[in-house]
Formats: structure tokens, sequence, C-alpha cells
């Protein structure tokens, strides 16, 4: 089984899901990977595991650089089972010395796993520990995104061993960011952030701030998923930064679900309106768009117009599966508007706008309904309201530069 040598004595040993298609409602439709890494010091560092299904070629892997039961500690920087469901099997094999887990790390390992007897080793937040020549310092990143999460740096060697964050769920055969498309690789790092990490923003300014201020140098970032950052790991950052202080670019949705076209007539003629006004506009059928894939456009639009008609007083479900989704992920500082056509009670554009004010967007009208199928009219006025959105957008852009 191939290995890679990252860092000189540290290797990738983990593995490639070619197969994984949703991740608790996430698409990955380029698969992903499961990584940990294998440090040869005085003492023999494991950095998590990989998924249960996959632990046999975590395992073929260590085997190529030696035998299991030669590691001394194995990290656990995050409990959720695509990297911890293999440590059953893998601490059964090594024997491990310590199991080493943040505070929060041993409640969430207990509550998985049961095995009140394993060696936990729990550090603290900043606790440096030594492993020879080298050394390995713990910083807590509660709720990034797990209340047990943890980075693992090696100062020695530079080195961000940073669990989820900065990841990519992109299985491929190449394991560096200087390896594969950059538009493809920075797409996958952006749907990443968007649907695991949009929520946590605020936690993900403070961290920035404090790696900053502590004046933690960083050449390399291997995150638990994708490729690693070895040539630009400062463009994640960036990356990373730009994207958590919610920063709209000049950009609009137009997400809708119809049912017999009329609510689709609206959301063409609004996506004209603002289109008209030079704003980049993306009209998005929920019929046809997986809601990652939307989520991860969310975050760069400045404008969210919402579409549906209204079935039995309420949503068509697509629409409620949406918003529901969108939700979770707390999406801040946009422009909004919902239109939907309706037969005779019209209550879906109430409920948008009723999503729309709890995320604190700025509604630019109260909401447009048209019974049945709109008439010239109609289309007219939502295209307005379009022009009305994106002046607004063009508006609030000049005045935040
Ligand atoms: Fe990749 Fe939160 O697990």
């Amino acid at each position: 089984m191939q290995v890679y040598e990252i860092k000189k004595d540290i290797y990738w040993v983990g593995a490639v899901d070619w197969l994984v298609r949703d991740f608790h409602g996430y698409s990955t439709y380029k698969g992903t990977t499961y990584n940990a890494f294998l440090m040869f010091d005085e003492k023999t560092v494991l950095f998590d595991t990989v998924k249960h299904n996959l632990c046999s070629d975590l395992v073929h892997r260590i085997r190529t650089l030696t035998d299991p039961e030669k590691i001394d500690y194995i990290v656990v920087n995050h409990v959720e089972m695509d990297h911890s469901g293999s440590l059953p099997e893998i601490v059964e094999l090594v024997k491990p010395e310590k199991i080493i887990c943040s505070k929060m790390g041993h409640k969430n390992l207990l509550a998985h796993f049961h095995r009140p007897e394993w060696p936990y080793h729990v550090v603290e937040n900043g606790e440096t520990i030594s492993v020879g020549k080298r050394s390995i310092t713990f910083i807590e990143t509660r709720m990034l995104h797990w209340p047990d999460s943890m980075f693992s740096y090696i100062p020695e060697e530079k080195l961000l061993i940073s669990s989820d964050a900065f990841g990519q769920h992109l299985g491929t055969s190449e394991r560096f960011d200087d390896e594969v498309d950059q538009s493809e690789l920075m797409y996958q790092a952006k749907k990443y952030y968007a649907n695991i990490l949009y929520l946590y923003s605020p936690q993900v300014r403070k961290l920035l701030k404090s790696v900053a201020d502590a004046g933690i140098e960083i050449d390399m970032i291997a995150p638990d998923h994708g490729v690693i950052w070895r040539k630009d790991p400062g463009k994640i950052l960036k990356a990373y930064e730009n994207w958590s202080h919610h920063r709209g670019t000049q950009k609009a949705l137009v997400i809708y679900d119809t049912m017999w076209h009329s609510t689709e007539m609206m959301a063409k003629a609004v996506a004209d309106g603002l289109e008209s006004t030079g704003v980049s506009v993306k009209l998005l059928d929920l019929g046809v768009n997986h809601r990652s894939e939307i989520v991860t456009d969310v975050i760069d639009a400045k404008g969210i117009c919402l579409g549906c008609p209204t079935l039995n007083n309420g949503l068509l479900p697509a629409m409620a599966g949406f918003l529901m989704y969108l939700r979770g992920l707390r999406p801040a500082q946009k422009f909004g508007f919902a239109f939907g056509s309706y037969g005779w009670s019209g209550e879906a554009v109430k409920h948008m706008n009723k999503a729309m004010e709890e995320w604190k967007f700025e509604l630019v009208h109260e909401g447009m309904k048209v019974k049945y199928v709109p008439t010239h009219e109609d289309l007219k006025k939502c295209k307005e309201i379009g022009q009305l959105m994106g002046q607004k957008i063009i508006d609030s852009l000049e005045n935040q530069n």
C-alpha cells in the first residue's frame, strides 16, 4: 500500500474513500479521504485513524512502515466516527502506551466506545509534549466543529495537523495542494466550509486571530480530509478569513421550487431584474441542485431570493427541507426576498419571510404572491423587485469598501 512522506519521518497513512456520495446530508460526489499520519521519533505517534470500513487500508499502510505494536501514542484530534471508527481495532493491534485527547475528547471517546480501561492521556489547551527531537503542541478548537476537536502542531516542522479544519471532501490519488486542479480544490474547500463550518464562523475568526497573535509559524497544513496544503497554506488561511467574515460579493441567488411552473416564471423574472443591474445571479431549482451545492453559493452571495408555491398551507417539501438545512448553518448579512404562486390560501411567502427574518436578512420587499399563473404585469413587478435588490447589493458593497 502506498504511503507518502509529508515531512521527514512523518507519513500519510490514511485511506481514500472513492465510494462515499453522502456525508450526513452533504453530497460528496468526488469521494473523500480520511487522513491519518504516522510520525517516527523516539516515540512513534499515530495521528487519528480512518472510517471503520477502511481500517484495513490504514493497517496495511502502517505495516508498510513499521510493526503496529511499535506505535507508542495514538492522538485523537477528533472523535467523529470518520476519524475514530477504526480506533477499537487499532487500539487492540497497537496496545498504545497513551491515547492522547482533549478533555472533551476523553468524554466523547467514552461515550462512543465505552472503554474506560483504555490508557487515556488528557492534554490541556496549549500543552506541549516531547516525543524525542520533536514535540507536539495541542491546540483546542472547541466547536470546530465538535466540542472535542483539537489541532496537533509540531513546531520543529512548522506542521499543523488540523483535523477537519481546512479540509475538503476530495478523493484523489494526489496528496498535495500543488498536484490538483486549483479551482476544483478551492471549490471543494469552500463547499466544506459552507456545509461544516459556516455556523461556527465566529469561532473560526477567533482561532485565526489567536494563531496570528501567537506567531505560530506554519509551512504545512495537514487536514483530515482531502489534500495537504504544502505549497500555499496561506491560501486556505486567507480563504477562511474571508469566508468567516461573511463578506458578500456582487452575487445573488434565486432559489426556488415550483409546482406548475408559475413560481419558476417569477424566479426567472426576478433573476432578469438582478442581472440587468450587473449583479451576478444564479437560478437554482431545488429539484435539480443539491442543497450542499446551493449553500456553497450562499456563503458569498449578498442577495437571497426564495421562491415556492403554497402546498397545504405550507411549503413544498424541497423548500421546507432546504430552509431547515440552511437554518442550521446560520446565514447572515444578506438581502432577502420571498415570492411564489398560490391557489387559495398562499402562506408560502409568509413562511419564507419568517425564516429570513429569523436570520436577520434585510427584506427588500414584503413578499410577492401571485394567484395561479403570473400575468405579464406580475412578471414586470418581479423584475423590478430583482432590480431593487440588485441596486441594494451594489450600494451596500460600495459603502463597505
Ligand atoms: Fe471529518 Fe467531523 O469529521
